[in-house]
């Protein structure tokens, strides 16, 4: 099989879907080739990732891993979550297909990118730094 049991579970079942409509952080990534897009929404308090909701508008591979992504944050003090790697993810999902690989990054991407809007709304220096996203292989997944 394509997709590993994990990776099909949250792929139907995915957890934490939604908006926050009072986040302390929101990120946005887009892979330019494929348009998907992914939206995750951050609840911080006293430097711990309270809650966390995501939208992703794209494959199930993209999905899974956001759904993923989350459960590994939820809980966990914001400089931990910095630290988090679509290698980890990827590996709490028991592998990814090599082609789909990059869509893990997304999820990767967007938990940063919603940390660096929490970081430049409490003015705290410096913001996460975003990497490159690599080009999608598989956009018809
Ligand atoms: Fe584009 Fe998976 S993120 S195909």
């Amino acid at each position: 099989m394509l997709y590993s049991e994990k990776v099909m579970e949250h792929f139907t079942n995915p957890r934490n879907v939604g908006e926050i409509p009072d986040a302390d952080g929101v990120g946005e990534v887009g892979n330019a080739k494929c348009g998907d897009i992914m939206k995750m929404y951050l609840k911080i308090d006293n430097g711990i990732v309270t809650d966390c909701k995501f939208k992703t508008f794209g494959c199930g591979a993209a999905i899974a891993t956001s759904s993923a992504a989350t459960e590994m944050i939820k809980g966990q003090p914001i400089e931990t979550v910095m630290k988090l790697t679509n290698k980890a993810v990827i590996d709490s999902l028991d592998g990814l297909p090599a082609q789909k690989l990059h869509c893990s990054v997304l999820a990767e991407q967007a938990v940063k990118a919603a940390l660096s809007d929490y970081y430049t709304k409490n003015g705290i220096d410096p913001a996460p730094i975003l990497g490159e996203i690599g080009e999608c292989a598989h956009c018809a997944q």
